[in-house]
């Protein structure tokens, strides 16, 4: 049983036109559910998740309307110095997890599994989703993996967990997959529509597609009743996703053709860097209305 109020009910937001009457009109969503994005997919209409790690672009992207925030374990390489997602751990996880559900007030927050902490059995993974959810606030789980996923998705969901699946390219997986691929390319077609139908009958909410051509996507995306979210898996998902260090510029250096960069954070942040430390060293910094 659903326990949201009735405003939050209402699928998504926009003003209603003057001529929408009151059976027609839209309220904007208080705070987004599961429930919300599967209206969405029915709409037609798309939304957005980006990862976030921390309060202030918790803060930030909540404000500008993503829906998801994804604490991924790309933290590992992206925040805690490490050069892939692999050696990331839950104690690690959590705490930037429970930073990001403390911020927010609209988007809903997915925490990521991180690898080796639910591939053991549907009991292992049902007890660390379980501990994303209660010491992380996370609002759901993220776990990668198709067709050999579902038993630990079917008890995650049957233990009251929402699940967000990820298949296609699954980066924990690299080492067997032979690197950074395309998958699902010819034949490959196939698995990921078979691990894209697994999953969503083993009871995911949502199904994370990285890597994957953009016409075998737009086919799992009209195929499937859950919505599918983008990563390098063309236009026609229903939802797209980047981290965001790489959208926004943070990181530089070969960065994946399917990142668009729509800042150029590293850029303001070395300039801002190189003022401070120059005006430390001439003195002019702090001035008097710097000083008590
Ligand atoms: O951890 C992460 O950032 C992810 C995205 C690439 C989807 O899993």
């Amino acid at each position: 049983m659903s326990s949201s109020t009735p405003e939050e009910t209402a699928p998504y937001g926009g003003a209603p036109t003057p001529a929408a009457t009151a059976a027609t009109a839209i309220a904007p969503i208080k705070r987004v559910r599961t429930h919300h994005l599967r209206e969405l997919k029915q709409r037609g209409e798309r939304f957005s998740m980006l990862t976030s790690y921390d309060q202030l672009t918790a803060q930030i992207f909540d404000e500008a309307g993503i829906e998801l925030l994804l604490v991924g374990d790309s933290a590992s390489n992206n925040v805690l110095g490490n050069t892939t997602s692999l050696p990331v751990t839950v104690d690690e996880l959590i705490p930037l997890t429970r930073a990001v559900s403390r911020s927010v007030s609209r988007a809903m927050v997915v925490g990521d599994l991180p690898f080796g902490s639910y591939q053991a059995s549907p009991e292992q993974g049902y007890l660390t989703a379980v501990r994303f959810m209660k010491e992380g606030g996370a609002h759901c789980v993220k776990l990668e993996g198709g067709v050999e996923m579902a038993p630990q998705i079917e008890k995650m969901v049957q233990g009251g967990i929402p699940v967000m699946a990820h298949i296609g390219f699954t980066p924990q997986s690299e080492h067997t997959l032979g690197g950074y691929r395309v998958q699902g390319r010819g034949e490959a077609a196939e698995r990921v529509m078979r691990d894209a139908l697994a999953v969503q009958e083993a009871g995911a909410f949502a199904v994370v597609m990285e890597m994957v051509p953009g016409d075998v996507a737009a086919e799992v995306t009209a195929r499937l009743e859950i919505p599918t979210i983008g990563i390098g898996a063309g236009n026609q998902c229903d939802g797209q996703v980047l981290v965001w260090q790489d959208a926004f510029g943070l990181r530089t250096g070969k960065l994946p053709r399917f990142v668009k960069q729509y800042a150029d954070l590293r850029s303001v942040l070395l300039d801002a860097a190189r003022a401070y430390d120059s005006e430390v060293k001439d003195g002019s910094f702090p001035a008097p209305e710097h000083t008590f």
